[in-house]
């Protein structure tokens, strides 16, 4: 079944990119995720010490309770989701968390998902951990691209910020990455002023070193601890002007105007650097994307305030045909952009690791 007429917003975007979230659960606690552990608490201690009373630490706890088994999308649920998504000219499809590798089976659901007609791009974000044990399987059942998060070099201070001494693994996981022929292999570094910044010139060496794409991301509020602030966000110019200190960088023309990363190159080739600035330089005009959580709601903007239920649908025995003018009916209520920094920001309910980068 294909339906001629592409999934289009009001304001005339063109979503392409379904991201689906396979488990809410993760295995790390990042500083800018899930901030749970002690050094996070102690950094946004000594960060926002007169931080105001209406964002309590505890709401973390709250937020993040794990969804239980029987609300997450089975794997035909999740197939038959993606194949209505694709007759609606979705494209690209990336599998996200939490952490995806903590799903059991996923290899499985990613044969799944790989033959599917019309998705000519499949994805993984994860943070890297098992993917020493599963990268081959999930290459043979036909993942083609994967990015990592790493946000820092240095063992102890990622362990900081993550809550895990996950350095090793990563890098075994890079490795494996570029051995099983995955490319471009995409890393993604949150940039948190004072935690992290000094290591910007380092991450840069380590793109040139490892021939990888390497993203800079500026902080965003979809933290569970409510802790964002705007002073921690180091803006995407800055990171650039930092860069320029060392290297001489060319930008690179986007290959799709949807790309959230503004891309620069070396003069030797060697490596890329990637600026994604969602805080001081919105992307939502030409946002193409579109998000599936774990439990199965859409999604329509990563700030979205409201879910629709997709879930209900699919085990309400609603017929395909009801399925897709619904989603083309609510893909129409799009919002516009976010509106972090003003003064009608609310956060979502459901910090990063709920929704899925
Ligand atoms: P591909 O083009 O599929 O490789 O992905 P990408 O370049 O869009 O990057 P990816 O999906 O890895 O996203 C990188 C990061 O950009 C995410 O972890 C988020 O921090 C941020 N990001 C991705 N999508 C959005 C979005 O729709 N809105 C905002 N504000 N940020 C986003
Ligand atoms: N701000 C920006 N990016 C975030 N990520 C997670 N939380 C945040 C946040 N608060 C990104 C990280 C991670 C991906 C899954 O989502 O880059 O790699
Ligand atoms: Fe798209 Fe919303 Fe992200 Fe803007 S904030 S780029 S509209 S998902």
């Amino acid at each position: 079944m294909t339906t001629a007429l592409p999934l289009r917003d009001s304001y005339g975007r063109v979503l392409r990119d379904l991201r689906v979230s396979v488990t809410d659960r993760c295995n790390f606690r990042c500083l800018y995720c899930l901030p749970e552990t002690e050094e996070a608490a102690n950094f946004y201690r000594t960060r926002a010490p007169l931080r105001p009373a209406q964002s309590p630490p505890s709401e973390s706890v709250i937020l993040r309770e794990w969804k239980p088994r029987h609300e997450l999308l089975t794997f035909e649920e999740i197939e038959r989701a993606v194949r209505l998504f694709a007759t609606l000219g979705i494209q690209k499809l990336r599998l996200t968390g939490g952490e995806p590798l903590l799903r059991n089976d996923l290899p499985n659901l990613v044969r799944r998902l790989a033959p599917i007609p019309g998705i000519s791009d499949l994805a993984l974000t994860s943070n890297g951990f098992l993917f020493p044990r599963l990268g081959r399987p999930l290459r043979e059942a036909g993942l083609q691209r994967i990015s990592f998060s790493l946000d820092s070099l240095d063992r102890e201070q990622f362990r900081k910020m993550t809550g895990r001494d996950g350095l090793p693994s990563v890098l075994t996981s890079l490795d494996l990455a570029a051995q099983l022929g995955f490319a471009p292999l995409k890393v993604n570094a949150v940039v948190i002023r004072g935690l992290n910044d000094q290591e910007i010139p380092r991450l840069a060496e380590f793109a040139r070193e490892r021939r990888l794409s390497l993203r800079f991301i500026e902080f965003m509020p979809l933290d569970s601890g409510r802790a964002w602030l705007r002073e921690l966000v180091v803006p995407g110019r800055e990171i650039l002007e930092r860069l320029r200190e060392h290297h001489t960088l060319t930008p690179v023309t986007p290959t799709n105007p949807s790309e959230t990363a503004r891309r620069w190159t070396f003069p030797d080739g060697r490596g890329e650097i990637g600026i994604i600035a969602p805080v001081s330089e919105p992307f939502c005009g030409h946002c193409n994307r579109i998000r599936l959580t774990a439990d199965g709601q859409i999604r329509t903007c990563l700030f979205s305030l409201h879910e629709h239920d997709l879930r209900a649908r699919l085990r309400g025995g609603e017929s395909d045909e009801d399925i897709l003018r619904w989603i083309r009916e609510i893909t129409l209520g799009k919002e516009e952009r976010h509106h972090i920094g003003e003064a009608e920001f609310e956060q979502p309910q459901r910090s990063m690791s709920c929704i899925g980068g």
